[in-house]
């Protein structure tokens, strides 16, 4: 006789035995409990009414969380470059002038997108950690006038955090369209779409809101929907058409992609866990966990890349790496002594930063004081004597 599966069985043995680890990394973050509870219950289909009853409210949790309250609001079945792919193929055409905001790794993936799409890409360059002044930005902007601006707000590879709004308003005057990449700062810091004048907005699953990776959040604002929808060429992209994802997931509900019920009950989770928090409450949480994490750091005589505190990302935190310290080194015995999970600058900076994350769960003063425990005891072990 045939063996029946009980459609709601969760299984309770499995070969996968990962080891121990806390993520202080830059993401992914440490997946809260909760989370994962919520991604062992079964799986119903991507047509399915709950799929759509989880997937809207997803949505509604977002734009609190966005800071917005654009009606085109939602995930991307794709990680935070899936998200940036999204932005950057359906906003910028072939022979469109686009300005990006370069001071990092990531503002690099967006020039090269935007190239691939057949953009004049114009940058404003700036080394690794510093950000950009209002009026240079402005000056910039006004004397470019594109069509498409790009800037990212939380530069994971740098440790900068990037204000927006005097490059919204310079974007607006010339006619041209936003997209920030919010990867980094979702969940963790103010966001604000809406506030900052932000046109298209994405971000990721595994960092501010503590689920795995495998989502992008996105957002566009009506006035680049109006845009989306006068476009006479066709998006180059089909798998990441706005236009075909909202008829799937808001619209007519018909297929477009098999969506993961699994990770869309993550982000579910998550957010439901950002709600019962208090968005306001959680971003203050990462600002005090930040804050004690840098006072701990320079009492242990370690410099912060970014030099002015009010331009760091607060759950992104980049201390240089002492004189004559080789960080690979400390990296390595926290991952092996303590399963902690820190990582290394690239780029320009392979070898001067370390870069730790104090994200979702790992945001409070007890995870600070392990963490510079450990970090303290790797750091002398790699000969460091301040
Ligand atoms: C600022 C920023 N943008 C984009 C990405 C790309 O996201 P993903 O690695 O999820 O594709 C990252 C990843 O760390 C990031 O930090």
């Amino acid at each position: 006789m045939a063996t029946v599966v009980e459609p709601t069985a969760v299984a309770l043995e499995t070969v996968v035995r990962p080891p121990k680890r806390l993520l202080y990394g830059p993401g992914p973050g440490q997946v809260h409990p909760r989370v994962y509870q919520a991604m062992a219950q079964p799986i119903v289909g991507h047509l399915d009414p709950y799929f759509f009853e989880v997937s809207s409210a997803i949505d509604r949790l977002l734009r609190t969380v966005f800071g917005t309250k654009n009606e085109i609001t939602f995930v991307i079945s794709a990680t935070g470059s899936g998200g940036m792919e999204t932005a950057i193929t359906n906003f910028i055409q072939p022979g469109a002038k686009v300005v990006v905001f370069a001071n990092g790794f990531f503002c690099d993936r967006q020039s090269e997108m935007a190239r691939r799409q057949g953009a004049e890409v114009v940058r404003f360059e700036k080394p690794w950690g510093e950000v950009f002044a209002d009026d240079e930005a402005r000056d910039f902007i006004k004397r470019e006038k594109p069509q498409v601006v790009t800037y990212v707000q939380a530069e994971t590879s740098a440790g900068a955090f990037q204000q927006g709004k005097a490059i919204c308003e310079a974007a607006h005057e010339v006619g041209g369209l936003v997209i920030a990449d919010c990867v980094t700062s979702l969940g963790a810091m103010p966001v604000e779409v809406d506030k900052t004048g932000i046109d298209i907005a994405y971000s990721c699953s595994q960092k501010g809101l503590s689920c795995p990776p495998g989502l992008s959040p996105l957002t566009v604002s009506p006035r680049a929907m109006e845009w989306l929808k006068s476009r006479t060429t066709p998006n180059r992209s089909w798998y990441f058409d706005i236009k075909l994802i909202t008829d799937y997931l808001i619209e007519s509900h018909r297929y477009h992609h098999t969506a993961s019920a699994t990770m869309f009950y993550a982000m579910r989770e998550g957010l439901a866990l950002i709600e019962e928090e208090g968005l306001e409450n959680r971003w203050e949480r990462h600002h005090e966990a930040h804050l004690e994490f840098v006072k701990k750091v320079e009492k242990l005589g370690l410099e912060m890349h970014v030099p002015k505190p009010a331009d760091r990302i607060w759950n992104l935190n980049t201390p240089k790496v002492p004189q004559g310290v080789d960080d690979a080194k400390v990296r390595t015995t926290l991952l092996k002594e303590n399963g902690i999970e820190i990582a290394g600058g690239f780029g320009q900076l392979a070898g001067k930063v370390f870069r730790v994350g104090l994200m979702g769960p790992l945001a409070t003063s007890e995870s600070v004081t392990h963490f510079m425990h450990c970090f303290e005891s790797a750091l002398r072990g790699a000969g460091y004597k301040g």
